[in-house]
């Protein structure tokens, strides 16, 4: 029996889990919100918002825990660990640095934090517009960093 790739085994979990975590961030920014805010009143629709994305984020849990094991099982096996020292590598940094605050975000700041502030919200047509903007920052932000991992871990630069 062939041995298994353990490498190759991770970087395919690694890509599975950032193509749909990445991927779902995205059809929120671009469609979802773009379309809630295309057909609902302003003061409307951050409760739908909340509605739609209460069914992605135990997902994006799923992916982020994931993309975050895979990384790291990469990092320790290939002993990548040098790789955070220099600057050539600024993509690695990104990935932790994206992965961390998604991370926050989904397991410590929404379920402890916001969740219960924008259900009580006073100022619901601003906060959605907020959220709206910051969806578009993290997408913005992961766009870079895939082609940063994917360009460096294939020596485009
Ligand atoms: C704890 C967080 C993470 C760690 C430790 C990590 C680690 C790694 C490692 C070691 C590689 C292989 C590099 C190589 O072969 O030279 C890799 C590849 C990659 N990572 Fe991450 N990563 C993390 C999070 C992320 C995030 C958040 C994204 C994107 C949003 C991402 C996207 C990618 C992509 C697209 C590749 C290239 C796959 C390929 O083309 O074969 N990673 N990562």
């Amino acid at each position: 029996m062939l041995p298994i790739n353990d490498f190759a085994l991770a970087r395919t979990i690694h890509v599975v889990a950032i193509l749909f975590w990445i991927g779902g961030v995205g059809f929120v920014t671009w469609v979802l919100m773009p379309a809630l805010k295309a057909i609902e009143p302003p003061q409307d629709r951050l409760a739908w918002f909340q509605k739609f994305e209460a069914r992605f984020a135990w997902q994006a849990r799923l992916w982020v825990l994931l993309a975050g094991a895979s990384g790291f099982w990469m990092t320790a096996r290939a002993d990548l660990w040098s790789r955070f020292g220099e600057g050539r590598f600024w993509w690695m940094h990104l990935m932790v640095a994206l992965w961390a605050i998604f991370a926050a975000m989904l397991f410590v700041i929404e379920p402890r934090h916001l969740k219960r502030r924008l259900a009580m919200s006073a100022t619901p047509a601003a906060d959605f517009a907020r959220m709206m903007r910051l969806h578009q920052l993290l997408v913005g932000v992961s766009v870079i960093t895939i082609i940063g991992a994917v360009g460096g871990s294939h020596g485009l630069f």
